[in-house]
């Protein structure tokens, strides 16, 4: 079963950044069952790379777009970004010298609360904003 499913709920109202929020879903999905099959540690650490580039790159893209839009909370929205990239490499790092299954399901389950709530509370803020712009 995995860990986190896509629904319509999660929307931000932008096609390409919910594209984005859905391949994060199934990156974390592959890498929750990976360990949950018990898969070898070099197989883990690819999908975590995996996992935290496409997350670096979702995150350059919304960046991008809030430069474009003049958007008047992007310093705390990356900081907020910034934040989980920091966190997530160390994470990673940790368990790249000493793989522990505990840890990787909390970091999985670290990163499903956090894309959630980020999602829901920050991203949908900047929805509401660009839908704004797009109607002036
Ligand atoms: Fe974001």
């Amino acid at each position: 079963m995995p860990l986190i499913a896509w629904d319509e709920t999660m929307s931000v109202g932008i096609r390409d950044l919910d594209e984005d929020h859905q391949n994060l879903v199934k990156a974390l999905n592959r890498f929750f069952d990976g360990f949950s099959a018990g898969q070898d540690r070099k197989s883990l650490d690819r999908l975590l790379d995996a996992l935290l580039e496409d997350t670096q790159e979702h995150f350059l893209r919304e960046e991008k777009l809030f430069a474009a839009t003049s958007y008047p909370d992007a310093a705390a929205h990356e900081k907020e970004h910034n934040d989980l990239l920091a966190s997530g490499a160390k994470v990673r790092d940790a368990l790249r010298d000493n793989y522990d299954a505990t840890i990787s399901l909390e970091l999985a389950n670290f990163l499903k609360d956090w894309l959630l709530h980020h999602i829901e509370d920050a991203d949908k803020k900047y929805g509401v904003y660009m839908k704004a712009c797009d109607e002036q």
